[in-house]
C-alpha cells in the first residue's frame, strides 16, 4: 500500500473505483449512525465510544485497525489510499484526505487544501457562508419537488435540500467541485442519495427555466483585483457581475411561488449606484417579488466587505446580504 499522497485533489479516481466509493458510503452510515455533526465551529457525536470515528471523519490519524473497522474492510483502505482520498504512515497511522461536513443529516466531503504551496485557482470551497446558504435554505426552502444548488461546491446545501425535495440538482462550473459533490453524495444514505444529481455548468446554462420550487447560490463575489483569479471568490471586476448572472438566471429557474436565495455582496457607489437594487427593480416588473436581507452583524464578511469598500475604487458601502426573490404566482 502506497503511503504517498498525491499533491492535487483528483475526485474523479475515486469516484471510478467501486471500493473507494463503498468507503465513503460506509462511513456515511456510520456517521450517521453516531449523530455525527461538524459545523464550522461545532463539533458533536452521541457516544464517546464513537471517538475514533470523529477523529477519522475530521481526516485525523487513526489506527489502521480501527480504520478498517469503519470503513468495511481492508480493500476500502487499499481503494483509498491507491485512489488518492487517504495516506497511511510507517506506523500504520491512517488518515482521510477530508473532513466530513455535517448537520447531523446533510453531510458534504471538503478536501484539505491541495499540497502545492499556493491555494490553487480550482480549489473546492467551503467556510462560514456554506452555513449560512445552508440555515437560509432551512427557512426558505420549504416545500415543493424540485430544488437547484446553484454553484454547490461540496454539495453540503444541495446534501441538505435532499430532506425537503424530491429532485435535487447541483451544478457547479469548476470540474474539481462538481466530483467532490458527487462523492459527497455517495456519503448519503437512501433516497437522498438517488435524489441528488450533480451537473458541471457554467451558471444556469441548459437548465429547464420556470421548473424550479428552490434555487439556491451563494455566489463568488471578490472583487477580481483580490480575489485573483480563484473560481470560488471571484465576482467579477467589482464582484457584482457574477452574482447579477446568478440572480437572473436563477431567477428565471423558478416556478410560479417558487423561491430563490443568493448570498452576495451589495455595493452602493460614491455616484449613487446599487447594482443590486437596480438589478431587482428589473426583476420586480418582470413579476417577481425582491427583498435584501443583511447577514448577520459579527461576521467574518464584515471584514472582508470593508475591505472591497476600501480597495475598489468608486465605492462607497460593500455588505454582505441575502437576496430572496419570489416568482408571484400568476
Ligand atoms: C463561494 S463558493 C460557494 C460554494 C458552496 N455553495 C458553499 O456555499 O459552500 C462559490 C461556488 O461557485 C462556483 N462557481 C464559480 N463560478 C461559477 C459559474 N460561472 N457557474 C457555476 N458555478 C460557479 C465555484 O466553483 C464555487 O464552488
Amino acid at each position: 500500500m502506497s503511503a504517498q499522497l498525491d499533491a492535487r485533489w483528483l475526485p474523479e479516481r475515486s469516484l471510478n473505483s467501486p471500493d473507494a466509493r463503498g468507503a465513503i458510503a460506509e462511513l456515511g452510515r456510520n456517521l450517521t449512525q453516531a449523530g455525527f455533526i461538524n459545523r464550522f465551529g461545532r463539533l458533536q457525536i452521541d457516544d464517546e465510544s464513537d471517538s475514533a470515528l470523529a477523529e477519522l471523519a475530521l481526516g485525523k490519524y487513526i489506527d489502521v485497525a480501527l480504520a478498517v473497522d469503519l470503513l468495511g474492510g481492508p480493500q476500502s483502505l487499499v481503494a483509498l489510499v491507491e485512489t488518492g482520498l487517504a495516506t497511511i504512515t510507517e506506523e500504520r497511522r491512517f488518515s482521510l484526505s477530508f473532513e466530513v461536513l455535517s448537520d447531523g443529516k446533510a453531510m458534504a466531503i471538503l478536501p484539505f487544501l491541495d499540497l502545492s504551496p499556493e491555494v490553487p485557482l480550482d480549489s473546492v470551497y467551503a467556510g462560514s457562508d456554506t452555513w449560512l446558504l445552508r440555515d437560509q435554505a432551512w427557512k426558505y426552502a420549504l416545500h415543493g419537488k424540485r430544488a437547484i444548488d446553484l454553484g454547490t461546491g461540496t454539495g453540503l446545501v444541495a446534501s441538505f435540500l435532499t430532506s425537503r425535495y424530491e429532485i435535487v440538482i447541483a451544478t457547479d462550473i469548476n470540474q474539481r467541485a462538481a466530483q467532490t459533490a458527487q462523492l459527497s453524495r455517495e456519503l448519503l444514505p437512501d433516497p437522498a442519495k438517488s435524489r441528488m444529481h450533480v451537473v458541471e455548468n457554467d451558471v444556469a446554462s441548459g437548465i429547464r427555466r420556470g421548473s424550479f420550487d428552490f434555487a439556491c447560490v451563494n455566489a463568488p463575489w471578490v472583487p477580481a483585483h483580490r480575489a485573483i483569479g480563484r473560481i470560488y471568490s471571484e465576482g467579477g471586476q467589482t464582484g457584482f457581475e457574477l452574482p447579477r448572472r446568478f440572480i437572473l438566471e436563477g431567477a428565471e429557474l423558478l416556478a410560479p411561488d417558487g423561491i430563490f436565495i443568493a448570498l452576495c455582496a451589495e455595493l452602493s457607489f460614491t455616484n449613487g449606484f446599487n447594482p443590486l437594487r437596480e438589478l431587482l427593480g428589473t426583476l420586480e416588473q418582470r413579476g417577481f417579488a425582491t427583498f435584501i436581507d443583511p447577514t448577520p452583524a459579527p461576521h467574518p464578511f464584515h471584514t472582508a466587505a470593508t475591505a472591497t469598500a476600501e480597495t475598489l475604487s468608486g465605492i462607497e458601502t460593500a455588505r454582505h446580504v441575502t437576496v430572496i426573490v419570489q416568482r408571484k404566482a400568476t
